[in-house]
């Protein structure tokens, strides 16, 4: 729309902002300013006033105010609809760069090079909360990468907990809805959120991070990331291994309290964005190493653990993390809607050397994004410069709204006489893995096992950092305590299940909690005596990682660790 240049400025007020760029906007090219604009092009002579019949402001206003008309119509129509789950997140651009060499177990072309580089584009959010809510709240965090290789878009959707809550695909609407609002009261409603996991207890591992103070990181930043599913590293002779991608921050995990994350949830609930934001404009690259987890398919087999059940994680010993790239931040989005809320991601963006595996979430996945997508952003969303791909081409996906890129008299059918495609013979995989078998009604069962890596998290792997466990009751009992005494009876039951102790002092801090005899953080953060920290100290504890209780290796089984 900023068409039209010239050196005239448009007055004092509509000239360009020069000190734009210090809050956060860009502002005209022209060192003058831009002139402004119609949607066609042509300059507006009275950009913030109206055509009216009669100098005066009881005059009648004239429908032919082309920008008058344009400047109210693009307003009421410039909110998309918001994603169903992370909806609110930020952005920021980097470089994905290969340190160790990976190319016995891929092909991927852009992982052939130690030291080669693929710009990268991340959107970092939360999952249960709408747009503008707070951020430090307790919850998982998304980060979703985009890299822009030469043979396309490859996007990784990772989370800050190394597990789901389910591993059934058609369980997924239930959870997003139990973690939502309840339909009528349009509140949180903690009732209905242990209801549902009560019912869906092979969430309990899932649930031990998310009540750990590991669900409340300061920002994302020193938060770790994991690709949960298991996906494939491909070759080109047809090979491939299973594998899981852990992504480690170099800045030290850092974690809020359940009283500190409410405190700053009232005082900044823009926390996290201004602090990424802060962060690269003031020159600093935040990082974070890239390891994966190979997996073996003749030892997936027979692994006691299923390499496909989301709800678990596999451990080092058996699957030691072999590091193989880095990620670097050290932009921030010229324009937020343009490329962090129109920016689309999906675990079906895939390269060469880089496959889906079997794995019942991701394959629902695979069905997911790119549906929201076409009714969030349109048809043709991958068109948008901040998704669309260095090279595509596909002449029988045209038209729709919003089509940029016309191909003219190219055959929209094929095959066709008239034009000839090249085919990709050298990305031609032979049959990777063979399916054949029943078509059976699956739903997977809880089993005593669906508890043991809980039991390992809260024995072994929160038992080893000073206060962790306490803060866990502490923000169980804090969320449960608001919940009905029916259910509250069957969560203590289900954390029994994980160990006694647990399952006892649950109970004892919750219905203390109920009975307003102590305040649990979680519930009464106000009250507790971090209530009166200021922002700069919960600053200072970013620039100090090191010296944090809390520093510690968010892979939490360290039994596991590599040795
Ligand atoms: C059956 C399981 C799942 C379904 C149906 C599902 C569906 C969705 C949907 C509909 C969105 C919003 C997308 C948009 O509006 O652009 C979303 C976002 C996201 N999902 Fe999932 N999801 C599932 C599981 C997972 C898992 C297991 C992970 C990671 C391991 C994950 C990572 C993400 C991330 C990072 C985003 C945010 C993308 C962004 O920033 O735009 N999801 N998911």
């Amino acid at each position: 729309m900023n068409g039209a240049r010239s050196t005239a400025v448009n007055g004092g007020a509509n000239g360009a902002n020069k000190n734009g760029a210090q809050n956060g906007t860009t502002n005209g090219t022209h060192p003058k300013g831009d002139i402004i604009t119609t949607m066609n092009g042509a300059p507006v002579k009275n950009v913030a006033g109206s055509q009216r019949i009669g100098n005066q402001l009881r005059a009648t206003l004239l429908l032919q105010d082309i920008n008058l008309l344009e400047l109210i119509q693009h307003l009421t129509h410039e909110r998309i609809p918001e994603r169903l789950v992370h909806a609110r997140g930020t952005g920021a651009h980097g470089y994905f760069e290969v340190t160790d060499d990976i190319s016995d177990v891929t092909s991927a072309d852009f992982l052939q090079r130690v030291g080669e580089k693929t710009p990268l584009f991340v959107r970092f959010s939360t999952v249960a909360g709408e747009r503008g809510s707070a951020e430090t709240v307790r919850d998982t965090r998304g980060f979703a990468f985009k890299m822009r290789t030469k043979d396309g878009i490859l996007d990784w959707m990772f989370l800050s907990t190394p597990v789901f809550p389910i591993r059934d695909g058609a369980k997924f609407p239930s959870f997003t809805h139990a973690t939502k609002r309840n339909p009528r009261s349009g509140l949180p409603d903690h009732t209905m959120f242990w209801d549902y996991f009560n019912n869906n207890q092979e969430a309990i591992h899932f649930l031990m991070f998310l009540f750990s103070d590991r669900a409340t990181p300061i920002d994302f930043q020193h938060a770790d990331c994991f690709s949960i599913n298991s996906y494939r590293f491909t070759k080109s002779d047809g090979s491939f291994v299973y594998v899981k991608i852990h992504v480690k921050t170099n800045q030290g995990v850092q974690n809020f309290t359940a009283a500190e994350a409410q405190t700053v949830a009232g005082q900044d609930p823009d926390h996290q964005t201004r602090s990424l934001f802060d962060d690269l404009e003031a020159g600093k690259t935040p990082s974070w190493d890239v390891y994966a987890q190979i997996i073996d398919p003749r030892k997936a087999a027979d692994y006691p653990i299923n390499i496909f059940d989301a709800t678990k994680t596999l451990p080092f010993k058996d699957f030691p993390l072999r590091k193989f790239g880095r990620i670097v931040l050290d932009r921030n989005p010229d324009d937020s809607f343009a490329e962090v809320e129109q920016s689309a991601f999906s675990p079906t963006n895939i390269v060469p050397g880089w496959a889906l595996s079997p794995d019942p979430i991701l394959q629902t996945r695979s069905l997911a994004y790119a549906d929201t997508q076409r009714h969030r952003l349109g048809v043709n969303f991958i068109q948008l410069p901040i998704n669309k791909p260095e090279h595509s081409f596909n002449p029988l996906m045209r038209d729709g709204a919003a089509t940029f890129k016309g191909l003219g008299a190219t055959p929209n059918y094929f095959p066709s006489s008239f034009s000839q495609y090249g085919v990709a013979t050298q990305y031609a995989q032979p049959d990777e893995e063979h399916w054949l078998g029943t078509v059976v009604d699956f739903e997977s069962q809880l089993v005593d096992a669906d508890f043991a890596q809980a039991r390992i998290f809260w024995e072994e792997t929160l038992a080893s950092e000073p206060g962790q466990q306490d803060n866990f009751v502490n923000n169980v009992a804090g969320h449960l305590s608001s919940a009905v005494a029916q259910v509250r009876t069957v969560t203590y039951a289900m954390f029994t299940r994980v160990n006694t102790d647990l399952g006892m002092r649950i109970k004892t801090a919750t219905e203390a909690a109920v009975a307003g005899t102590t305040a649990a953080p979680a519930k009464a953060g106000i009250s507790n005596k971090l209530a009166n920290m200021k922002l700069a100290d919960l600053h200072a504890k970013k620039q100090a990682p090191h010296d944090s209780p809390h520093n510690f290796d968010l892979f939490a089984h360290k039994a596991w660790h590599l040795s």
